[in-house]
């Protein structure tokens, strides 16, 4: 195996900065990728709050001037790992408070189409080593919309990476208007449809889908489902176009920071032999949200943006419904001010049942995740997911819907299983036969019966908790990926 050197860019990656899914991954990935001998150097924006926390002061690697701005590159190591972290700090777009992506009202910074274009920018400079750091990698692998402009620059270069573009979610297309597309200078020629124009808009997003090398997205089953209408946001034209160079690998957890048997998160930690101490974080999260502390009580919980991808109206239209069951519902979640509204005035209206926390809170998600009984997650499309792999492995089975990732990692539960023990079908989890309200309640009712038999009920959670969603097996698929793609143009780098 040739060790490779990758430069990976996103515009989050926990523990720095994180705002859902991309922040878990860019966080984890790199690392998994570097455990396999590869080189890897994450770039990410230096937004405030992320410098503030770093838990070391950042060598600085250098200084320019970059399409009018002062930009500073800094070097950090990503906390639990050895991977080198670069930060584009370039004052006026990256030192202000909060959000990476928009204000405290939740609007969109106004300057988001110059920011990820200067980071963009400076990410195609390092890779191509045109900034003097004497390193010149062998992919450039960008993520979302906010990477969307690094294959449309590297394009322009002649020794350049092969490029990479991993859509996380396509319903982030990075849409802005024309005086846009002219103040960043872009060539003429790129607006066009079968460049960066969207209807009359610039799609930074176009810039990955068009001129990325490969595209990636996060399971097999999003990866069809965007060729088509249904999922496609606009897209499925041109990645059905693309199908050739188009996979879908799926993402893989870390499995230090989600695991119930060392996290320090959660009141206690548990495994699949005391499966009864799992009851200790239940009654604590009742606790917690006024509930009545009572075991026979499904305990559902739920971490989520509050957008409309994930399906919280169908979760709101079936309360009537629910409460009459031996439910409890706890909710963490933070977006969208209407459904936040429709939330509240539920918890006035249920407030024995339903238990809810807006904001963002990355310790009550583990303390959710352990103490939960089922974890529910009604999305619309979802790429991959990530809580329904942690709520596995904390033995919190999900209930999903048939879609994207989800419908690649949860099994069904069958209530008939003709002669087979539940262990030998696999079952992990509860998959609703369809996007509705009414399959949505089908699903809680077959999880209410199960759960009223805790001896099936445990069988599942221990087939759910042995599953193996780490980063080894999809980080290869990466390392695969990399090298046919290096093979196929083997002298663009000499
Ligand atoms: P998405 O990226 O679409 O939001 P994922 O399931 O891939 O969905 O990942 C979401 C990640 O963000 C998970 O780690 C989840 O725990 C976390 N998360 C989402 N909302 C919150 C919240 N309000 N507080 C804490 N963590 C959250
Ligand atoms: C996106 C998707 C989510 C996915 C995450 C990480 O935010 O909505 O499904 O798990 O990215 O890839």
């Amino acid at each position: 195996m040739t060790p490779r050197q990758i430069l990976y860019c996103s515009s989050e990656a926990y523990p720095l900065i994180k705002t859902g899914g991309l922040g878990d991954v860019a966080g984890s990935l790199p690392r998994a990728l570097q455990q396999l001998g590869h080189e890897v150097r994450l770039l990410l924006p230096a937004y405030r709050d992320l410098v503030n926390n770093l838990p070391q002061r950042p060598r600085q690697r250098g200084q320019w001037q970059i399409d009018g701005q002062p930009v500073t590159l800094w070097q950090t190591t990503l906390p639990g790992s050895r991977v080198k972290t670069w930060l584009v700090d370039c004052p006026e777009y990256f030192d202000r408070p909060g959000n990476p992506y928009h204000d405290a009202d939740g609007e969109p910074w106004p300057d988001n189409a110059q920011r990820f274009a200067l980071f963009d920018k400076v990410a195609a400079l390092l890779a191509s080593d045109q900034l003097g750091l004497e390193w010149q990698p062998d992919i450039a692998h960008g993520n979302d919309w906010q990477c969307g402009l690094l294959p449309v620059y590297l394009n322009e270069f002649d020794r350049r990476p092969a490029t990479v573009f991993t859509i996380h979610n396509l319903a982030y297309q990075g849409l802005f208007d024309r005086a846009t597309f002219d103040q960043l200078g872009l060539p003429e020629s790129l607006w066009h449809f079968s460049a960066l124009e969207y209807h009359d808009q610039l799609a930074f997003i176009k810039g990955g889908l068009v001129y990325a090398d490969h595209l990636t997205t996060v399971s097999p089953t999003y990866a069809r489902e965007i060729q088509t209408p249904a999922f496609g946001q606009g897209m499925e034209g041109l990645l059905a176009h693309r199908a050739a160079d188009l996979s879908g690998i799926l993402n893989g957890i870390d499995t230090r920071v989600w695991n119930p048997g060392t996290d320090r998160l959660i009141v206690k930690r548990y495994n699949r032999q005391n499966l009864s101490d799992k009851q200790i974080n239940k009654q604590a999260l009742q606790a917690q949200f006024d509930l009545p502390q009572d075991n026979d009580r499904l305990l559902m919980g739920m971490v989520t943006r509050l957008a409309e991808q994930k399906g919280i109206d169908l979760v709101l239209d079936s309360l009537p419904d629910l409460v009459k069951l031996p439910v409890q519902l706890v909710i963490l979640g933070s977006g969208d001010k209407d459904y936040e509204q429709r939330l509240q005035q539920a918890v006035r209206q249920y407030p024995r049942q339903l238990g809810l926390t807006l904001g963002y809170d990355e310790s009550l998600a583990h303390r959710i995740e352990a103490g939960a009984d089922l974890f529910v997650m009604p999305s619309r499309f979802e790429p991959c997911g990530l809580n329904q792999l942690y709520s596995q492995r904390y033995g919190t089975l999900p209930l999903v819907t048939p879609v994207g990732g989800l419908a690649d990692t949860v099994v069904d539960t069958p209530l008939d299983t003709t002669g087979k023990t539940l262990q030998e079908t696999g079952a992990s989890g509860f998959v609703m036969s369809e996007v509705s309200q009414m399959a949505l309640e089908a699903a809680l009712h077959r999880a209410v019966q199960l759960y009223a038999r805790p001896a099936l009920w445990q069988q599942v959670q221990r087939v759910a908790m042995g599953r193996d969603f780490s980063w080894q097996r999809s980080a290869g698929r990466y390392v695969q990926l990399y090298e046919q793609l290096l093979q196929q143009r083997p002298d663009t780098r000499t």
